[in-house]
């Protein structure tokens, strides 16, 4: 079988995760943390990274920080896992859909004139018109590890309307934007951004989240609040209602390691997608999903294909890819639609639907040669020809 994303550890992660197996450093402390930690704010370019078990928990705790409770909205894209949602609903707070474009990322220009239009502003505090609440963040999801477009313009508009920017940069470890000449990365714009290191993700660390920001109260009181808010270490005071969401030192051992690794792998990566693209180059009904803006560059985690057929395809093509020992995963079902998530509200989103119907993610791991992704793509030709 050629799986969607194994993980691919190196001999050096798996030499130095067995020393701290034997140190019994092997919970919340010990040295591998911070060193993770540290890494990651350099990669990404922020004062500050707290790393958490999750991503899930990194991001219920950043939009914790950014005031969402149950009287306020979260504009989120319609599109994304499950988690984006999910962390809203466990702060008790509001999930508004915005629209997607056919990139399948956030429609920059659509949220912008939300913003713009659907929002109202008293004493400095930005309402949304349609549910009367006030809106606290908006939650970008780069998808699929492609960076949103026109970034700076919804920075601008977030600070303008005093919303926080919150980056779910979950699949989006080295995918860059490119300024002047610099690269800046992804999670570098927000007030705060979470990455995942699932071991499904183009780092992993078997499992782990990362929180990174500049702003050094928001650095203290998520490091405080992912570790039981606790006030002193004599009498185990707990000032606030804290969370257990540290991160083990085996696993910031794992990412510590395979993190050195990663401008290997963005390599692999960028080899895989560019065969994927010439072997479809040709066909009239297959697009691989892409970002066309200037200035941007992916870290082509997981590539997507659409097939562009009226057809629902989803039953049929995972039945043959699974027949034909590739494995595939159709795009996440659009979130408004979802049954704990359909009574929040909506921007109109019309095309969202047809945006997603016969997109596929295929293999995109490291384990992965041309000989194994010319096969694959054969069998997807041989599967629309015999559709047709
Ligand atoms: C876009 C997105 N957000 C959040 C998450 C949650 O990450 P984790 O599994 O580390 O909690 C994922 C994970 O797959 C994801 O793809």
């Amino acid at each position: 079988m050629i799986y969607l994303h194994r993980p691919k550890l190196q001999k050096n992660t798996i030499i130095n995760c067995e020393k701290v197996l034997h140190s019994n450093w092997i919970s919340s402390g010990g040295n591998y943390i911070d060193k993770f930690e540290n890494k990651m704010s350099k990669i990404v370019g922020r004062k500050y990274a707290v790393s958490f078990s999750n991503c899930t928990s990194a991001l219920q705790i950043s939009l914790r920080l950014s005031g969402a409770n149950k009287n306020t909205d979260v504009l989120l894209p319609s599109t994304s896992f499950i988690a984006t949602a999910n962390s809203i609903l466990y702060n008790n707070s509001n999930p508004f859909f915005l629209d997607i474009a056919s990139d399948l990322n956030l429609d920059v220009q659509k949220a912008l004139n939300f913003l713009d239009k659907k929002t109202f502003q008293k004493k400095n505090i930005t309402y949304n018109k349609i549910t009367k609440r006030k809106i606290s963040s908006l939650l970008i999801v780069h998808v699929f590890g492609n960076p949103i477009n026109e970034i700076d313009k919804l920075k601008k508009k977030c600070k303008e309307k005093n919303i926080y920017l919150i980056e779910d940069c979950a699949e989006s470890l080295g995918s860059y934007y490119f300024k002047k000449n610099k690269k800046i990365h992804t999670g570098a714009h927000g007030d705060i951004s979470c990455f995942s290191f699932n071991g499904n993700k183009i780092v992993t660390a078997g499992s782990g989240g990362m929180l990174c920001t500049n702003n050094k109260t928001l650095y203290e009181k998520a490091k405080y609040l992912s570790s039981t808010a606790k006030d002193n270490n004599y009498d185990f005071t707990h000032n606030d209602l804290g969370y257990n969401y540290r991160l083990s030192n085996i696993n910031a051992c794992i990412g510590f390691y395979e993190l050195s690794n990663y401008k290997k792998i963005l390599k692999k990566k960028k080899l895989i997608h560019s065969i994927y693209k010439n072997e479809f180059k040709n066909e009239k009904n297959i697009e691989l999903i892409n970002i066309n803006y200037p200035r941007i560059s992916s870290n082509f985690w997981l590539n997507v294909i659409r097939i562009k057929k009226t057809k629902d395809l989803k039953k049929s093509f995972m039945k043959f890819s699974y027949e034909n020992f590739f494995e595939t995963r159709s795009v996440w079902k659009l979130l408004y639609l979802q049954k704990h998530l359909k009574n929040f509200n909506s921007q109109e989103c019309k095309k969202s639907k047809s945006f997603i119907k016969n997109c596929f993610c295929l293999p995109s791991g490291l384990d992965i040669n041309k000989k194994k992704i010319v096969k694959i793509s054969n069998n997807i030709k041989f599967f629309l020809r015999k559709i047709n």
